[in-house]
């Protein structure tokens, strides 16, 4: 096993999951986010904000190209990193990439309380976030169900993810 990465939409639990099963795995764990946050300096927000979101997908871009075979480590990705730069298809060929599937209305429930940290969805009104998250998905679902693991809601526990990687 080299990589496991966690993909899927804003909300879906990845940087969570990562931690715990990385200890159960005895796997070191990384976020693309924080990853990029400390190399830059900066809030996932203000590079937003600051330099737009090109820039931040070009610094995912770069974390992804600057992979190199590595044993036993989960990456919890950014909920919009696969979708760009072909970085789905670099992924699937460095490792396993597992999708967290959520429903919107199940993703909107679960950030809605959690929008000011994340620029794509900060100062939306809860019918506006609802509205974001459904047409984004659309353009994002296929991109994600490329993953070579879909983990539905019932799947998304350290035990049911450690029996998925084992089958
Ligand atoms: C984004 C998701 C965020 C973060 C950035 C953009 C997206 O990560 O990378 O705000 O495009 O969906 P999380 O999925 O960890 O919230």
């Amino acid at each position: 096993m080299s990589y496991i990465f966690l993909v899927g939409f804003m909300g879906a639990g990845k940087t969570t999951l990562a931690k715990k099963l990385a200890s159960k795995l005895g796997y070191t764990w990384q976020d693309t986010d924080q990853e990029i946050e400390k190399k830059e300096g900066m809030k996932v927000s203000e590079i937003f904000e600051v330099r737009g979101e090109a820039y931040f997908r070009a610094l995912e871009k770069q974390l992804v190209d600057e992979l190199i075979p590595h044993q036993n480590i989960i990456i919890a990705t950014g909920g919009g990193l696969p979708c760009f730069n072909d970085n789905m298809s670099k992924l699937n060929k460095l490792g396993t990439t597992i999708y967290l599937e959520r429903t919107p209305k199940e993703l909107f429930q679960r950030v809605k309380q959690a929008t000011n940290s994340r620029p794509l969805i900060a100062h939306k009104s809860d019918e506006e976030l609802l509205e974001y998250i459904e047409t984004t998905m659309e353009k994002r679902r296929e991109i994600y169900l490329q993953s070579t693991i879909i983990a539905d809601r019932f799947s998304q526990t350290p035990e049911k993810i450690i029996a998925l990687l084992q089958n």
